[in-house]
């Protein structure tokens, strides 16, 4: 039998959908006229990615990364490599990062200037979730859903060791 971690609610459904929504809404409104490619960082964005564009009335585009940070032991050593690369042409595309989350921040900063040397257009960035409280790399968010202490959360996409992908809402993994 698996052991069962016991989940508080952080973010209800409704109330994280809603939030989605708003801001499928605003990036509609300030790209009228324009196309989205739109790069969504696998796995933990997914299910962000799939209800955000939903609410995007704009054309849009779909692509995936996968990106790993790799260091020595318990310290970050920042480096990011990328274990799949987009596949669309971004060159002078607007491009939206689709992120679960921004923690260090290490991540995006990497990404944003990885996709600006390959020829993107714009490069704006969006994340469901921002724990602002970790930053260590300077990086500016374009459209945040939800601002949120230090905890460590699962659902909505973000595992806790692979798991919770699927809970249809933000929860705390309690200790
Ligand atoms: P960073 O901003 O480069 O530190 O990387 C953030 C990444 O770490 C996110 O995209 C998540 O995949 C993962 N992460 C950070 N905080 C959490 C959390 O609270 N729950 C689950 N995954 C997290
Ligand atoms: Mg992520």
């Amino acid at each position: 039998m698996l052991n069962q971690d016991r989940i508080s609610v952080m973010i209800d459904q409704e109330t994280l959908e809603k939030r989605i929504d708003e801001i499928g809404k605003q990036i509609s409104e300030d790209y009228a006229g324009k196309e989205i490619m739109m790069i969504c960082v696998l796995k933990g964005s997914v299910m962000y990615m799939s209800q955000l564009a939903k609410s995007i009335t704009v054309p849009v585009y779909m692509d995936f990364m996968v990106l790993s940070s790799y260091g020595n032991g318990t310290v970050s050593s920042g480096n990011v490599k990328i274990k799949k690369d987009f596949e669309e042409n971004i060159i002078a595309k607007d491009v939206i990062i689709v992120e679960d989350i921004v923690d260090t921040g290490r991540t995006l900063s990497f990404l944003k200037q990885y996709l600006l040397d390959k020829g993107a257009g714009s490069v704006k960035i969006t994340t469901m979730l921002d724990k602002p409280s970790r930053r260590v790399a300077q990086i500016d968010v374009d459209y945040v859903g939800f601002t949120i202490e230090d905890e460590f959360v699962v659902g909505y996409g973000l595992d806790y060791s692979q798991r919770y992908r699927n809970l249809p809402y933000i929860g705390i993994v309690e200790t």
